[in-house]
């Protein structure tokens, strides 16, 4: 089947690269030219395991092709993604300029009848707006082509986004078009094998059931970071708890880690979109609220550890960062939890030094060059001559570390761990000074 996808990012150059990889023919289309040469070259703009040789493959045996030619991509495919960012505005509701333009560009080009699929995470309503903005179009070029508008969210994870999209847990499809569901069971019948995962729905539903789902997911991360905090006051540990509650089926072991707060391009932006969506029909989302406003606080948990150890002066100190990334295995550092830490860090007057697998290109294109940010070749440079030691992302790399190096490098032998790597009694054993999320020991009943 001829597709198209609109926007090169993670969801778009994935999903373009599985289409092609069960057979499909694609067009992925961008507004960035750097990006579409890159591609042409072989150069994968983004790091996803598995990513790089699927497109290569993909693309040397032309069933994956890249360009800025909106014209092109409409007129080729019969099925076109829209892909493309719904960022944040002012207020944080999300930005559909990007959205609505692709539509535009579709109505623009199109000869023949298309399929137009939202795959971009748009509030509720928004497939009546890329309908309206699709017929004015062609109103405006005195044009009757045929479409179909359908809705169908991506669930994908970054760091396992192809295994996702090869194997998907569902694929949700929002459209009330026989023709349209049929085509679309069509073109995702290769990932549709063993038992149906396709759930038909209203188009409305279908965009809400994204929200929901990211929505779910970061309240269980924030209800945990929640309990976190109470573990801590009550000299309890997070860890056992965590351990305790996910043997529930109920409840699971997924989601439910504490840490130093949820980041991504996708939960914190889908929370606040929400928030301000219920706004919008006279309604006080009160337990996202609740979920944000944790987070944002769990965020700044690791410095108070750090000012309350050295007694609220870290002027001239240096920190050893370990983990840039918003998570393993990326290297997004979108709402990243690093990125609070480090601007509070300079802001007291300290220095960073930092070191992440795949984060480090991202954070000089996002911080330039700073006096107070040194990025190192590896975790054990990040040590030499630091004050302490901070862990924001769990890389694997970091989980069994050599402790003797660490207490020689750092000029105090304390670990700050904003992901609950490392054994309590193994860190006190070893005579490392040891801050953990909500783990009453390590903080010696010290509680923030
Ligand atoms: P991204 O920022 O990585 O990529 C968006 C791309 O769209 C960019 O390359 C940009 O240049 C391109 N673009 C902008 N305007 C365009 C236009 N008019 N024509 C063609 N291309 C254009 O974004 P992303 O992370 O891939 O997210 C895309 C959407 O998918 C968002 O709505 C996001 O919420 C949703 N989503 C993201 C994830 C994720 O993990 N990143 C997961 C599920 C859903
Ligand atoms: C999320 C959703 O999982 C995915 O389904 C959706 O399509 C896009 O948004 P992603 O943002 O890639 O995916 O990462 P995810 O693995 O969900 O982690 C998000 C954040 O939550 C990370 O900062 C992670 O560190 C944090 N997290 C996750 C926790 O703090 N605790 C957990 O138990 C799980």
């Amino acid at each position: 089947m001829k597709v198209t996808v609109f926007g090169i990012g993670y969801v778009g150059l994935v999903q373009g690269a599985v289409l092609a990889e069960v057979g499909h023919d694609v067009v992925c289309v961008d507004v960035n030219q750097a990006r579409v040469d890159d591609l042409e070259q072989g150069i994968i703009p983004i790091y996803e395991p598995g990513l790089e040789p699927m497109v290569k493959s993909n693309f040397e045996q032309g069933r994956l092709n890249f360009t800025t030619d909106a014209k092109k991509g409409v007129e080729h495919g019969e099925v076109i993604f829209i892909a493309v960012g719904t960022p944040p505005d002012e207020d944080g509701s999300a930005d559909l300029k990007y959205v609505l333009a692709v539509a535009s560009t579709i109505a623009e080009h199109m000869q023949d009848r298309k399929i137009i699929v939202t795959k971009s995470t748009v509030p509720v309503g928004t497939s009546d707006k890329v309908n309206a903005a699709v017929t004015a179009k062609l109103k405006e070029l005195n044009k009757a082509t045929e479409y179909d508008v359908v809705s169908n969210p991506e669930f994908l994870k970054e760091g396992a986004a192809v295994n996702d999209c090869m194997r998907p847990d569902r694929i949700i499809l929002g459209t009330s078009s026989a023709k349209a569901e049929k085509t679309l069971r069509q073109l995702y019948a290769p990932f549709n094998r063993n038992h149906d995962k396709v759930i038909v729905m209203d188009i409305r539903s279908a965009e809400l059931t994204k929200y929901a789902a990211n929505c779910m997911l970061a309240t269980k991360i924030s209800f945990m970071n929640e309990m976190s905090n109470l573990a801590e006051r009550f000299g309890a540990d997070i860890e056992n708890v965590r351990k305790g509650i996910g043997s529930d089926p109920r409840i699971g072991y997924q989601f439910i880690y504490p840490g130093c707060g949820y980041g991504g391009s996708c939960f914190p932006k889908d929370v606040q979109a929400l928030i301000r969506s219920a706004n919008g029909v006279g309604y006080k989302a009160q337990i996202l609220e609740a979920v944000e406003s944790v987070n944002y606080a769990q965020k700044e948990k690791l410095f108070s550890y750090i000012m309350r150890h050295f007694d609220n002066d870290i002027s001239g100190k240096t920190i050893a960062l370990w983990g840039l990334s918003f998570k393993p295995n990326t290297d997004d550092m979108r709402e990243a939890s690093s990125r609070v830490l480090m601007e509070q860090l300079w802001q007291a007057g300290a220095k960073v030094q930092a070191y992440d697998p795949e984060a480090m290109e991202e954070t000089q294109r996002i911080y330039g060059l700073r006096d107070d940010l040194s990025l190192m070749g590896n975790k054990e440079q990040a040590l030499k001559g630091a004050d302490c030691l901070v862990v924001c992302t769990e890389w694997q790399a970091f989980r069994a570390p050599d402790f003797d190096l660490i207490k020689t490098s750092l000029k105090q032998p304390v670990i700050f761990d904003g992901r609950n790597l490392y054994d309590v009694e193994d860190m006190l054993e070893r005579g490392l000074h040891y801050y953990a999320i909500g783990r009453g020991k390590s903080l010696e009943g010290k509680v923030l």
